[in-house]
């Protein structure tokens, strides 16, 4: 074949082959990530895990767990339905194969170099910017060209109406640009250490905008727009109000940006900045709310496929989780609330409701809808199973946030409790002591989610298995 018809006849086909090896790192990194987490919630339990070495203390494992599930588990996920999505919605190929070669591996460079230094103790000490100048460098650049592949297959696209999955994706991919670049800006003093550019409450400022944006922008619109196409696509009806979402969307954007400061609340930054944060963060409820209930009434009328179809009751449930988690974030973003919350177990409880209950959950029924997809096959190797991982990681999830709820309150209280004469009822070693039960409950809690990512990688592997011959899927003609 000559390499002008092979150019014409690789247009003829959409590129899945860079969704793939994403969707493959995706369920890896997982099993990592989550495993990371285990070993974590071990060792806050028997601390003598950490075998007395620096890189396996709870200081360095505690950020490569951060790490691995939010960048390289959530971060593939994204990766590989933002391409598949992107190339099904607009009618075309990827703009560059080679630029989409290049960040799957550089992707995956980076996150092995960040597996590499963050045990080392190499950490600009940023939570959620942890990794150190050079590894800062390749994230900007893989993710310039992966805003140029991206936008370059929208430019592209053979449908004139650009799908709201698209807009959210093109917004999270603009604005982790810009926040990474913005919050990772810093002066080198060697090749594995650097100093921020900002100091004081700026420097705190900057990083909790990034921090709160993080959250507002990798873990929640990139995440929706995999929900605005897999929701309808699972249910095999259009979504319920496509102006709900177009309004979702802008009112989303515009209003995760001020949020930041309740990370902040009761620190030396200015009384009105908290209060700022604050307000926007209770607005945040009204787009949060309207994305869910989209999402969750694309069923109405189609409730019974619930009954037979887990992959459904991933993305469903996912959704629920987002509700609770948005409904929870407001509230803890009241000064008083937070006065009880901040320092205690209750944070790390909302973390994983939003975390594990909306992204790891949105993410695993994705990728259950896209394997089959991606290797010529109608459906996943055994549908049991997935019925299964199901009931394995919602009971699994249900253990780890109730349980650190409980721990949370009640640490607050015991932290504040005084007798009459002013002094503290408890000691810190007493609220402790009062945990560890609960930190049982979330070991347990967080094995069954990592023994339900196994049976996915078993499911998935047997799939890929029984793949067809055929696996180019052709990009339909135009009308
Ligand atoms: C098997 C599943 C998981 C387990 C057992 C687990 C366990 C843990 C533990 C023990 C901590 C440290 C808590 C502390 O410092 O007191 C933690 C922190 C964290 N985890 Fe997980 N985790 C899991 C899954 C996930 C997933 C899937 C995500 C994200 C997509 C995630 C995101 C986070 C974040 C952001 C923090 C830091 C929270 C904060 O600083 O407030 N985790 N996790
Ligand atoms: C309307 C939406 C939300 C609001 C207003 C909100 C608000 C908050 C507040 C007030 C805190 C506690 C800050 C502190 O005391 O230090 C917090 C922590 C956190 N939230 Fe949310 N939240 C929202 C949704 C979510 C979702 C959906 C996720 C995950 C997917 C999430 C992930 C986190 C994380 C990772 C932290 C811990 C940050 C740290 O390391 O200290 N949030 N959030």
């Amino acid at each position: 074949m000559s390499a002008a018809t092979a150019v014409a006849s690789r247009d003829t086909v959409y590129n899945d082959r860079v969704v793939r090896q994403f969707a493959i790192m995706t369920v890896v990194w997982g099993i990592v990530g989550m495993l990371v987490g285990v070993i974590i919630a071990a060792q806050l339990l028997w601390p003598a895990l950490n075998f007395d070495l620096p890189w396996t203390s709870f200081g360095r494992l505690r950020p490569l767990h951060t790490n691995a599930v939010i960048f390289a588990f959530g971060g593939s996920a994204l990766f590989a339905c933002s391409y598949y999505i992107v190339q099904r919605t607009c009618h075309a190929r990827l703009f560059s194969d080679g630029l989409a070669a290049f960040t799957f591996w550089g992707w995956q460079l980076i996150i092995v170099a960040a597996a590499v230094t963050l045990p080392l103790g190499l950490t600009s000490a940023k939570e959620y910017a942890e990794l150190e100048w050079p590894i800062d460098v390749a994230i900007a650049v893989v993710w310039v060209a992966y805003g140029i592949v991206f936008f370059g297959t929208l430019a592209k696209r053979r449908i004139q109406h650009i799908y709201v999955a698209n807009w959210f994706f093109a917004a999270y991919i603009i604005t982790i640009a810009v926040l990474h670049i913005v919050n990772s800006a810093a002066v080198p003093v060697s090749a594995t250490k650097s100093y921020s550019l900002y100091a004081g409450v700026v420097d705190a400022m900057v990083q909790w905008w990034y921090g709160h944006n993080a959250v507002g922008f990798f873990l929640t619109a990139g995440f929706l727009g995999m929900m605005y196409y897999f929701v309808p696509k699972q249910a095999g009806r259009p979504i319920y109000s496509y102006r709900l979402s177009v309004v979702h969307f802008w009112a989303l954007i515009s209003i995760y940006m001020w949020a930041g400061p309740h990370h902040l609340h009761y620190t030396s930054l200015p009384d009105w900045v908290q209060s700022l944060g604050m307000v926007f963060s209770l607005m945040l409820i009204a787009p949060s709310w309207g994305g869910m209930i989209n999402g969750i009434m694309t069923l109405s009328g189609a409730w019974e496929k619930l009954r037979s179809d887990p992959i459904l009751k991933f993305l469903i449930v996912s959704l629920s989780f987002y509700g609770m988690s948005t409904f929870e974030g407001p509230m803890m973003s009241i000064r008083t609330v937070n006065a009880l919350s901040h320092y205690t177990d209750w944070t790390i409880g909302h973390v994983h409701s939003g975390a594990l209950g909306w992204v790891a959950m949105i993410s695993v029924g994705s990728i259950y809808a896209l394997v089959p997809r991606l290797y010529g096959r109608t459906e996943m190797y055994s549908v049991k199973m997935i019925d299964l991982h199901f009931w394995t990681t919602t009971i699994g999830i249900v253990l780890y946030v109730a349980s650190m709820w409980i721990a949370g309150v009640m640490q607050g209280l015991m932290w504040r409790a005084t007798n009459a004469d002013g002094t503290l009822t408890y000691s810190f070693i007493e609220s402790l002591a009062a945990t560890y039960p609960y930190y049982a409950i979330r070991l347990l809690g967080g094995t069954l989610v990592f023994a339900g990512m196994l049976l996915m990688a078993w499911n998935v592997w047997q799939t890929v298995r029984q793949r067809s011959a055929e696996i180019d899927v052709p990009i339909p003609a135009p009308a």
